[in-house]
């Protein structure tokens, strides 16, 4: 029989996804450049290897694949889904479908939608890791709505779902569109891992609280309105001990944090965007500050270690995360409102947020209503929504209060304290621009507007130069 689907590279979240396909009932034929891996996957599918068809060269793929085909590539982003896609090019034909399923970078996707391929092309962000690909991913397509209709049952069915059983699976516009929705999906799990990076560092340095202690905190929290993927995370990574002796595992890791560029390119398409994301820019900071171990020792050799002796409740520290958060997911929906009226993609905010609510990294249980409170109104300021500006006017104090706490003492908080600084620009209707604008005019001529509507462009600077 002919296979409904093709895949190709089984890495770890290739195979998962895999797996998952053909447990969903739909036979997959699969191939890897290493055709021993290929092997030892089938030999590994257990019950399922009925499903799964494996495969020695592209050709034998093709063929074994039923017309018109579809293939989902699960290959590193980059320069190696360009030369997937120039090895299928003679073997597909143009009803052919093939999906970047990797994490690429959404302006390849668009070039890659756009270069004539002699086939069909989606670009489509998958999260969730290897345990959400195996199970249930939350899947963000971009690409035409007819091959979504058309490959959109095997998604959704291979999907998450959310607690009222609809798919986190969905396209989200046109080409690259799913890989834009994905990358700020990413920048935005950046910032909430940091943000409870700088409260789990007030509590372990700043109060003296034990990882132990720290995890049974989390854990709580998972109860409340925080409850979330990485809350629920945070509270097991520090409860775990270190198999090598029996200090907690946290403990034991190199303040050294990795990233593979997706909270990066975030940052920079904010940039060109003009939409300010301070939080996920902040964690993008932190993540390179902290790869810079010798400087920071050299640093606190001179200037001393952050003070402890910070005396906040954990109530409090629940409440100034609550409130970041919210005002860190306000940023991110603003930027994606934006490149929705830069690209011309017709983004549904309340739509992501839905996709976003089962299967992702950033699950959590808020996003239920910030779906609600966007489909009131897509392009408002989240914390303006009537529910979310409630929340965060009785989480604010917090806020302050753990940001002026930590500042005080030494300890570093830059997403949480950039978020309070969006904030309180945001909701300022006085600004000090007048002031950049007067020196631009005084050393540029640039010129200003007046709050009087008179139509005097300069300032009187010319005898004052
Ligand atoms: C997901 C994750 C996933 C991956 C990140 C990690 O949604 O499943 O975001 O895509 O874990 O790319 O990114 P860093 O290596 O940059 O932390």
């Amino acid at each position: 029989a002919q296979a409904e689907i093709g895949l190709i590279g089984l890495g770890t979240m290739g195979a998962a996804l895999a797996l998952n396909i053909a447990e969903k009932g739909f036979p997959i034929a699969v191939w890897n450049r290493t055709t021993e891996v290929t092997h030892r996957f089938h030999a590994g599918a257990g019950e399922l290897a009925e499903q799964v068809v494996p495969t020695e060269t592209l050709e034998e793929l093709v063929a074994k694949i039923a017309e018109p085909r579809t293939i989902i590539l699960m290959v590193p982003a980059g320069p190696a889904v360009d030369d997937q896609l120039a090895a299928l090019t003679p073997l597909l034909g143009q009803d052919d479908l093939v999906i970047d399923a990797g994490n690429a970078d959404f302006h390849d996707t668009n070039r890659r939608s756009e270069a004539g391929l002699p086939f069909r092309f989606l670009g489509m962000g998958v999260s969730g890791g290897e345990e959400g690909a195996r199970h249930g991913p939350s899947i963000m397509a971009g690409g035409t709505a007819a091959d979504w209709d058309r490959i959109g049952k095997v998604l959704t069915a291979i999907s998450a779902k959310a607690e009222d059983g609809s798919p986190c699976a969905a396209r989200m516009g046109d080409a690259g569109a799913g890989h834009f929705v994905k990358m700020v999906h990413n920048g935005i799990e950046y910032a909430d891992m940091q943000m409870i990076a700088e409260v789990y560092g007030l509590l372990r340095d700043g109060m003296d609280k034990s990882a132990g202690q720290i995890s049974a905190i989390f854990d709580n929290w998972n109860n409340g309105p925080l409850q979330s993927y990485l809350i629920e995370i945070s509270a097991k990574v520090t409860a775990a001990s270190d198999p090598h002796g029996d200090r907690p595992m946290v403990d034991m890791i190199l303040d050294r944090a990795g990233q593979k560029g997706t909270g990066r390119w975030t940052a920079i398409e904010a940039q060109h965007l003009a939409a300010p994301i301070p939080v996920i820019e902040a964690a993008v900071m932190a993540r390179n500050v902290s790869a810079r171990l010798d400087e920071r020792k050299a640093g606190e050799e001179r200037f001393g270690a952050p003070a402890t002796g910070i005396d906040l409740p954990p109530q409090v520290l629940e409440q100034a995360l609550i409130a970041g958060k919210i005002l860190c997911y306000a940023q991110g929906f603003l930027m994606i409102e934006g490149a929705a009226k830069s690209f011309g993609w017709s983004l549904d905010l309340p739509g992501i947020a839905r996709v976003w609510r089962a299967g992702c990294i950033i699950r959590s249980a808020m996003l239920n209503d910030m779906a609600d409170a966007l489909a009131e109104d897509p392009g408002r300021n989240l914390a303006m929504a009537p529910y979310f500006a409630d929340l965060i006017e009785k989480a604010l104090p917090a806020l302050r209060q753990v940001v002026a706490n930590g500042i005080a003492a030494g300890h570093p908080l830059p997403a949480l304290a950039s978020g309070l600084m969006w904030f309180d620009m945001m909701r300022t209707a006085r600004g000090t621009a007048n002031m950049i604008q007067a020196q631009r005019d005084f050393f540029g001529a640039h010129g200003f507007e007046r709050i009087d509507g008179i139509a005097d462009e300069h300032g009187p600077w010319g005898s004052s130069q």
